[in-house]
């Protein structure tokens, strides 16, 4: 079993950042933040505080003289949300609510040099969506820039020094010039008192066009110099209905995975294509999955909280734990240690593979748009998706669009 590829983001920033000179430019460090475009951060920032558990950190908005838009710094373990809404019609953020609803802009690393990082993606074949830009003040120096990905989506490139340092801002400081801490919300309070348990991205999953993966896959290999890490064909994720397709792509160091999903042809439509249908054709990333060490705890709390998963059919209980103890015995692991029990009672699935387990659960659509969804996942061991799962999530999911008229 391994666990060291899969170690939550680096608390350890600045003793990296002190090994000397980085030789390679595009190593990232963590995954910074992930920013949404949303309506109204505002009140989105409740939504993720309320629902999931996040603490409502910092604010950068009119008061703290950001003019053209809002944004609201949301943490929970390593996770950084930054929910930007717009403040004028001319906005990007207020032109890609239009065209997609809700959902994610940019998915930002932190590197030792934005700057160097960027002009190798751009170098690789990378397309600049901005270029490097730094911001000096009396607290630190921050430095960002930005290729495109597929659809609105970016990939930032951030470095930071002084106050600004992601251990610093790890520890409450000033995320980012303009960012100021909000009057402390007494949801804060009770998220102390009340934990959901995760602690950083597990990995993001994007859906693209019909046709498109392996063009996508090029990309993340070029431009980003991650490499394959898994792929699934549509034999391995189909129904009697529909079928996608999925490469899993990794960032160097395993900080980050990416799979990519296109739809494949079946006689009803792919959830991908629902997907695609709802965001004006226009890829993007269809969900977070967000690590937990606790997937009995986390689930108890979110349902606690209100949250809306996906439910699986009884039957899917009859099997699982033959499948699964079955294929852990097969390779000298211990049974899957979680109360059985509870497991069923919150609808929490389970799958194993020849490194060990995982139990995993997707929410419902976060917006009313049936686009961007949570995963909450928990490995013990295993480093794979829940590839046991995709018949039975696939199905669940039919159910779905079937309740939405879009199958
Ligand atoms: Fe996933």
């Amino acid at each position: 079993m391994s666990t060291a590829s899969t170690r939550p983001p680096s608390s350890a920033t600045s003793a990296a950042a002190m090994n000397g000179p980085q030789t390679d430019p595009l190593q990232l460090i963590d995954v910074d933040h992930v920013r949404f475009y949303v309506g109204n951060a505002r009140q989105a920032a409740i939504f993720y505080a309320y629902a999931f558990g996040f603490q409502i950190e910092q604010v950068c908005d009119l008061t703290t003289g950001s003019r053209d838009e809002a944004s609201w710094l949301l943490t929970q373990g390593n996770i950084r949300f930054v929910l930007t809404s717009a403040l004028s019609k001319d906005h990007a953020a207020a032109r890609e609510v239009a065209l997609y609803g809700d959902g994610v802009k940019d998915v930002a690393f932190t590197v030792f040099d934005a700057a160097k990082a960027w002009e190798r993606a751009i170098k690789n074949g990378g397309t600049s969506a901005q270029e490097p830009v730094t911001v000096t003040d009396d607290k630190g120096s921050i430095t960002t820039a930005s290729i495109k990905t597929y659809g609105r989506c970016v990939h930032s490139f951030v470095s930071r020094s002084g106050g600004y340092d992601l251990v610093k801002v790890k520890q409450g400081g000033v995320f980012a010039p303009r960012f100021k801490r909000a009057d402390a919300p007494l949801i804060n309070e009770h998220n102390r008192a009340n934990p959901c348990g995760l602690k950083y991205v597990d990995h993001l999953v994007g859906n693209v066009e019909m046709g498109k993966m392996n063009h996508w896959v090029a990309f993340y290999e070029n431009v980003l110099e991650f490499t394959m890490f898994k792929h699934f064909d549509d034999k391995d994720i189909s129904t009697e209905y529909s079928a996608l397709m999925s490469k899993v792509m990794a960032s160097g160091n395993n900080l980050i995975k990416m799979p990519i999903n296109e739809p494949a042809d079946g006689k009803k439509k792919s959830q991908v294509q629902e997907y695609l249908d709802w965001h004006d054709n226009a890829p993007g990333v269809q969900h977070l999955a967000l690590r937990t060490d606790d997937e009995l705890h986390s689930i108890a709390e979110l349902r606690r909280r209100g949250v809306d998963f996906l439910t699986l059919p009884d039957a899917y209980y009859e099997k699982v734990w033959e499948r699964v103890n079955t294929m852990l015995t097969q390779h000298g692991h211990a049974a899957v240690r979680e109360d059985h029990k509870r497991v069923r009672d919150l609808g929490i699935l389970v799958d194993a593979d020849d490194e060990g387990y995982l139990l995993q659960l997707f929410t419902r659509p976060l917006q009313d748009r049936p686009t961007l969804f949570f995963e909450i996942i928990c490995r013990r061991g295993s480093q794979s998706f829940g590839k046991g799962n995709f018949k039975a999530l696939f199905e669940a999911l039919e159910n779905e669009q079937e309740r939405r008229g879009n199958l």
